[in-house]
């Protein structure tokens, strides 16, 4: 039951209708008996800023934000955190005496849900260089990985990435990705290739150790063609919905008070949503 005094939080987005969040917050309200609404937020950019300043008046406790809003928001936050700045972008929001202040999840979610798997860090392959890559790469470099190598169609967008890690990331070459799989322990994909309606990726993993772990950032379909060619062969896998449930725990916990647990039960609860 939602009381008058219920907490509030959302998701900012435009459009905002093919957002999970508000299936999955309102699960963990429910399983944790919480007196609170997490509610869906189209918002236009142009109204972005006055919608910031609605939600500190009307007593939000904070909002995820969701593309295209996620560079964007930057300049209307009061504070915003190390891991936001180095990802730059923000998806989390949490308001405290009438302050925004920004983080990124992300990273967070990327690595939660690879970590209990991934068997060695040694070598890492991210394919793409996006908003996606940036928060992977982050989570590898702080979690140690001693070889980070980033591929991309765009080198250009590749050499920012291996830049503001010098030393930590190397490029290759997008045409040599499947060169570049001898002796990984991980290989993840944050392009857009085999998303429903988008090309397949197009990689020969035959040097690509069996123990590497691989996993897609795309979860529609949750078993992408990459990942079920990974699990054909022997290789364990991890998808990318796994991520999306685990970067919603810090804000949660953050505007909520509750640790939120991550099972199969939430697994098949969002899967389901229509
Ligand atoms: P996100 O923020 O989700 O990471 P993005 O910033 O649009 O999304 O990045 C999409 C990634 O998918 C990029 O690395 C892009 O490569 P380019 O930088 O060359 O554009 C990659 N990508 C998209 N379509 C691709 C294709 N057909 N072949 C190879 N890479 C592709």
């Amino acid at each position: 039951m939602i009381t008058a005094k219920a907490k509030l939080a959302g998701v900012i987005g435009c459009p905002v209708t093919h957002s999970l969040s508000p299936c999955l917050h309102n699960f963990w309200l429910k399983q944790y008996n919480i007196d609170g609404a997490y509610i869906p937020l189209p918002v236009r950019p142009d109204d972005l800023k006055d919608v910031l300043s609605s939600l500190i008046k009307m007593g939000f406790l904070g909002a995820n934000i969701t593309l295209p809003h996620k560079e964007s928001v930057l300049p209307f936050l009061d504070y915003i955190d190390e891991v936001a700045v180095a990802i730059g972008a923000v998806n989390t929001i949490s308001i405290k005496d009438e302050k925004l202040f920004g983080t990124n999840t992300d990273a967070y979610g990327f690595w939660k849900n690879i970590e209990s798997i991934l068997k060695f860090r040694n070598k890492a392959v991210v394919l793409g260089a996006g908003g996606a890559a940036r928060a992977v790469c982050y989570a590898l470099v702080k979690n140690g990985l001693s070889e980070i190598i980033i591929l991309n169609r765009t080198p250009e967008k590749a050499e920012g990435l291996s830049k503001v890690y010098k030393g930590k990331i190397t490029q290759g070459k997008w045409q040599d990705r499947s060169a570049h799989l001898a002796n990984a322990d991980l290989l993840i994909n944050t392009t857009s290739l085999g998303m429903m309606g988008k090309d397949e990726l197009e990689i020969d993993l035959r040097p690509l150790p069996i123990t590497a772990l691989v996993n897609d950032i795309v979860y529609v379909p949750l078993i992408t063609p990459l990942l079920s060619q990974a699990k054909a062969r022997g290789n364990p896998i991890a998808d990318g919905l796994g991520m999306l449930l685990h970067q919603a725990v810090p804000a949660f916990e953050g505007w909520f008070g509750v640790h939120p647990k991550v099972d199969d039960v939430l697994r098949s609860y969002v899967l389901s949503a229509p």
